[in-house]
């Protein structure tokens, strides 16, 4: 659309000749003078579409985090040791490199991606919402999940004060003491040795508590776990050939149930990955039960299911 304006915008200017190139030459043409008529200066994930979709282990990738968010995946995961008082990521302690820690690979490259989202000019001047990763839906947030793997008590300070830069400039969904929460671009959340007591301590609260899908009770609600998760080898089993049984099938049903009456959103972990139609099954079984989260190795295949 924006780019045939800016053609009758030029057609206008240097005067439209019937003897001239066509209109389909002068797209190219213009497409190749790299004109700033034809960018926007937030266009850093136009076209893409957000999804439910979580990247599983996700700075493994070649490129963590961009790959995500090129395939419109809006949860990541990152796995974070606490050593010598730096947050580390990685799968296990020998996979650790000086330069791979949260702040690199995720607190860094989320400022810059947020700044060029939010680009100071004479228009954006009154502007009071913060637009999110998402181009095309600059509301929904990036949850960012924070795998502790070094104990919790100890770890929770440094994830909380790596957090800091991303709350200053208001990136972050906050909820008041009071229940009244204020959605930001980025949702971040604890999960593996997160402390409950240490995320129920938070006032405000910025960084939430991954609960347990199968132990919710009236503790959680969205200001504590905007999220839920659960080993689906142990919750559900249903190994994606032939049918679910209907023990299995209810209790999929039971347990996004029981997380959305919380408004919780629910998350099934260690789904099948092979043989391929049987993990798609899985993923096609879950989605249309309600679960608002595939995880996900394999990114591509996962966003082929929308
Ligand atoms: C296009 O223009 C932008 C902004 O002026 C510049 O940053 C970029 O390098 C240019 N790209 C090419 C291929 O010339
Ligand atoms: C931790 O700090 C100590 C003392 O400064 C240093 O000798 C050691 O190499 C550091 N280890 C790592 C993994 O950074
Ligand atoms: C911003 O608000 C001021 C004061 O209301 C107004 O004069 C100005 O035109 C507004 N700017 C834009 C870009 O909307
Ligand atoms: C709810 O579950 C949490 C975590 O397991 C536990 O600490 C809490 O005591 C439980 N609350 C109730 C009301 O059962
Ligand atoms: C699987 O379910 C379908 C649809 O309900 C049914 O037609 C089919 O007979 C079932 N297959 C088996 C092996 O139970």
């Amino acid at each position: 659309m924006f780019p045939v304006v800016a053609f009758l915008t030029l057609a206008c200017l240097v005067g439209f000749s019937s003897q001239g190139p066509g209109v389909l030459d002068e797209i190219t043409m213009l497409e190749a003078s790299n004109s700033s008529l034809l960018r926007y200066p937030t266009d850093f994930s136009r076209d893409i579409v957000p999804k439910g979709i979580h990247s599983h282990n996700d700075y493994w990738r070649d490129v963590p985090l961009l790959t995500a968010l090129s395939l419109g995946v809006a949860s990541v995961e990152a796995d974070v040791w606490l050593v010598n008082e730096t947050l580390h990521v990685g799968h296990e302690m020998a996979a650790l490199t000086t330069e791979r820690t949260l702040d690199s690979l995720y607190i860094q490259p989320l400022l810059s991606i947020l700044a060029g989202q939010n680009p100071k000019t004479l228009f954006s001047v009154n502007q009071t919402s913060i637009n999110g990763v998402f181009d095309t839906s600059p509301t929904t947030p990036l949850q960012l999940l924070v795998d502790m793997k070094t104990d919790g008590a100890s770890t929770l300070p440094f994830v909380l004060s790596a957090l800091q830069p991303l709350r200053e400039l208001g990136y972050l969904t906050t909820c008041a003491s009071n229940g009244v929460c204020t959605p930001g671009p980025l949702l971040a959340v604890g999960t593996g040795n997160t402390p409950l007591e240490g995320i129920q301590a938070l006032s405000p609260r910025d960084l939430f508590f991954d609960a347990s899908l199968t132990a919710l009770n009236s503790t959680f609600d969205i200001t504590l776990s905007p999220l839920a998760s659960t080993d689906y080898q142990v919750a559900v089993g249903w190994n994606g050939i032939g049918n679910i049984s209907e023990a299995q099938l209810s209790a999929v049903q039971r347990l996004v149930g029981d997380a959305h009456g919380l408004g919780i959103r629910a998350r099934f972990w260690d789904t099948p990955g092979w043989p391929i139609h049987a993990r798609n099954n899985v993923w096609k079984t879950l989605t249309e039960n309600g679960a608002d989260w595939l995880n996900a190795d394999e990114l591509n295949a996962a966003a082929a299911m929308f």
